[in-house]
């Protein structure tokens, strides 16, 4: 009987290759672009595992053209693109990469907040046209960061990581979270447990950190929007449909909020055209956990995620455990 065989959608680095390449026999999408979904549906047919990307959904049309499936391992934390549910019904183990992404992505957060509040990169613009005069007192002028009020909506790993660097700027810390964090937590956090409503009202920053799920599918729309600061900045690093686009372009352009830093997108890689065309908005491609160690550490973490499973052990990360009673 020959290996165990995986498709792995990108070339992911060489440390995961290795660990994969132990006990399986592997196909690695390795041509320019993303593979496509008719590739995917027909190279993932003879597959006992795929690794996998956030663009690449492993729903009921993936999975029934799949019957030798086992596991669906993919290299993210979000797993919106799986269909949990559907991976159980037929017994394919399906797993994520939590905690080694969790600084990266707040550090990233930070460089949004910042990047909006401080107008770093229109300025960035304005200097290389080579027609910036010189300082003047009242050129750029954007919004003081520290002291503020940041509104977490989402505290979970990222969140709590997002408040701790706000402390170093000295900021107020709210929160809302579907559960409350016990007091040490709170208090090692500086953070204060507030209702949605509350947090919305009181934030002059307001930083997403739920995961994408039917409840917070557009939780930030017109409505909420409505209750924020007009002065207030929106970060999202989170999942794009958590934010409804075309509010958040509306608003932006009728000056509800001061201006939006965006790494997600609801249809991404389209970007709504509104968000395209405003000045009080800084859009990034989806960056969060992009630096060498992190996307390096979650490659390995998917790669040990299908080894185990193929030599008898559970895979640390499985997101439907109950598969492998
Ligand atoms: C990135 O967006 C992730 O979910 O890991």
């Amino acid at each position: 009987m020959g290996k165990p065989k995986a498709l792995v959608t990108r070339p992911l680095f060489p440390v995961a290759r290795e660990i994969l390449e132990k006990n399986l026999d592997v196909e690695y999408w390795t041509l320019a672009g993303r593979i496509s979904r008719e590739e995917l549906l027909g190279r993932v047919a003879d597959k006992d595992a795929l690794v996998c990307l956030l663009t690449e959904k492993a729903n009921e049309e993936l999975l029934a053209a799949a019957p030798k499936l086992r596991i669906v391992a993919t290299v993210s934390v979000g797993y919106d693109n799986i269909d949990v549910p559907a991976c159980t019904r037929r017994k394919v183990v399906a797993t994520n990469t939590p905690g080694v992404l969790d600084e990266t992505t707040a550090d990233f957060t930070w460089a949004l907040l910042l990047a909006i509040s401080r107008r770093l990169v229109e300025g960035d613009a304005w200097t290389r046209t080579g027609t910036w005069p010189g300082w003047d007192i009242d050129q750029m002028l954007g919004g003081d960061v520290h002291g503020k009020t940041l509104g977490i909506i989402g505290m979970g790993r990222i969140g709590q990581r997002v408040a701790r660097r706000a402390q170093g700027f000295g900021m107020r810390v709210l929160y809302n979270n579907r559960t409350r964090l016990t007091s040490h937590l709170e208090s090692a956090l500086a953070a204060e447990f507030v209702s949605l409503e509350r947090l919305l009202g009181e934030s002059d920053f307001v930083s997403l950190h739920v995961p994408l799920t039917p409840d917070t599918r557009h939780l930030i729309s017109a409505p909420t929007l409505e209750k924020m600061k007009r002065t207030a900045y929106l970060i999202n690093t989170t999942r794009g449909p958590v934010v409804d686009e075309a509010s958040l372009a509306a608003a932006l352009e009728h000056k509800r909020i001061a201006g939006a830093a965006l790494d997600v997108y609801e249809r991404e890689p389209e970007v709504h055209p509104g968000l395209i065309s405003s000045k009080n908005v800084v859009l990034a491609p989806h960056l969060g956990s992009a630096t060498i160690e992190t996307r390096t550490k979650m490659a390995v973490m998917a790669a040990q995620n299908v080894a185990a499973l193929f030599e008898g052990r559970r895979p640390p990360h499985a997101l439907n455990p109950e598969v492998l009673e």
